[in-house]
């Protein structure tokens, strides 16, 4: 089979770290005479923005229809307003191409420095509604320099939007061998839309013998995150809750540059697109030393989805060996090495294994 492939490297670090992940993915490419991957880049970003006037031309999306899957860096410059960048280019391909399934997972790996106190395994994974929710443009601001000034923000709650990402998180649980989801709730304080995603929440759970459904309200679940994130096994949450929820998955077991996603159409009608969950990384750009790990492991979600997942679980266990041996780390990692050096190594182990 030959997979095609749309790049959109984007801004600051999302180049550098999406040119390593499609090595490791040709390297893998040589390796099996059956995978063929073909790869087409989009120079769609904010530098694209500045001489165009949009993040994408018109006909984008249908662009990127054609395509089996969609890898993108990581998009967000100075020059070009985040609302801009975000709402003209992620937003569009997510909600067009019903992704509204973002799946995160949270894996403590060997080798790396963890902020947490024992040593005891992270291994679980956050599905975010990745659709609607809090992320909505609905809304509006109303007298403006006034001193009665006020904003309006509709979030988007629907049974089919709560059921769809329940059942995705179930659906995984059962066919990964896991017994638990933890749904992301604050039904006690949002009392319409957070009561109507717990009851859509518990109607999918009855569904599903033998595995369990705990909810916790989201500020109990962030401290839970943090004090004990080994309980956990699949976790539901909505667009904002998911996000935070996220971030802070990565902080614990080890950062922003080693955690990966997926914005994924379950149907298969739209390509799926992989990202690491970083953004542009203003601060490292340039440099070169950008962690490329969470971009290589998106590819390797990416090669899951499109059918292989024996080829990306070389990816990943290269990547714990390359992390586990300690010898090449980039400086998020306590290291000194470059996003260039990290990436030839994990290429050369998926290449020997
Ligand atoms: P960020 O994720 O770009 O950076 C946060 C911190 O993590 C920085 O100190 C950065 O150096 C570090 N970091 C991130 N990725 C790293 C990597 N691979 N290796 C080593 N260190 C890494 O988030 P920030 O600073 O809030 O946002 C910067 C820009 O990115 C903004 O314009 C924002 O809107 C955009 N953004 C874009 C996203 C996307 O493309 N999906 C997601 C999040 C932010
Ligand atoms: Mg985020």
């Amino acid at each position: 089979t030959i997979y095609q492939i749309a790049v959109l490297p984007g801004d600051g670090i999302g180049p550098d770290v999406t040119v390593q992940a499609i090595r490791v993915l040709e390297v893998i490419r040589e390796l099996d005479a059956d995978f063929d991957i073909r790869f087409t880049e989009f120079n769609w970003n904010s530098e694209y923005y500045l001489e165009h006037g949009s993040m994408m031309p018109e006909d984008g999306l249908e662009q990127l229809q054609a395509f089996d899957a969609i890898l993108f860096g990581a998009i967000g410059d100075a020059r070009v307003a985040d609302e801009i960048s975000i709402w003209q280019l992620i937003m569009p391909i997510r909600k067009n191409f019903r992704q509204y399934v973002n799946m995160r997972p949270i894996k403590r790996l060997s080798g790396i420095d963890s902020p947490l106190k024992n040593e005891s395994p992270v291994d679980f994974v956050v599905f975010r509604e990745n659709a609607e929710g809090e992320y909505s443009n609905i809304g509006g601001r109303l007298y403006q320099g006034q001193p009665q000034e006020m904003a309006v923000q509709n979030t988007i709650i629907t049974k089919t939007g709560v059921e769809r990402i329940a059942r995705y998180a179930f659906d995984y649980a059962q066919a990964s061998g896991r017994n638990k989801v933890t749904s992301a709730t604050k039904s006690n304080a949002i009392i319409h839309s957070m009561k109507l995603w717990d009851e859509a929440v518990a109607e999918v759970a009855a569904d599903y013998q033998g595995i369990e459904l705990e909810s916790y309200f989201i500020d109990a679940l962030a401290a839970y995150f943090v004090q004990r994130p080994e309980s956990f096994d699949v976790v539901v949450a909505s667009n904002l809750f998911g996000d935070i929820l996220t971030d802070l998955g990565a902080a614990i077991v080890g950062g922003l540059g080693v955690s990966p996603s997926g914005n994924i159409n379950p149907e298969r009608e739209y390509p799926s697109m992989f990202e690491a969950i970083h953004g542009s990384a203003p601060d490292i750009a340039g440099k070169g030393i950008a962690n490329p790990i969470a971009q290589i492991w998106s590819a390797a979600l990416m090669l899951d989805h499109l059918g292989r997942p024996d080829l990306s679980t070389a990816i990943v266990s290269a990547i714990e060996t390359v992390l586990g041996e300690g010898r090449v780390r980039t400086p998020d990692l306590g290291g000194n090495d470059t996003t260039e050096q990290l990436g030839t190594a994990i290429a050369q182990v998926v290449k020997d294994q």
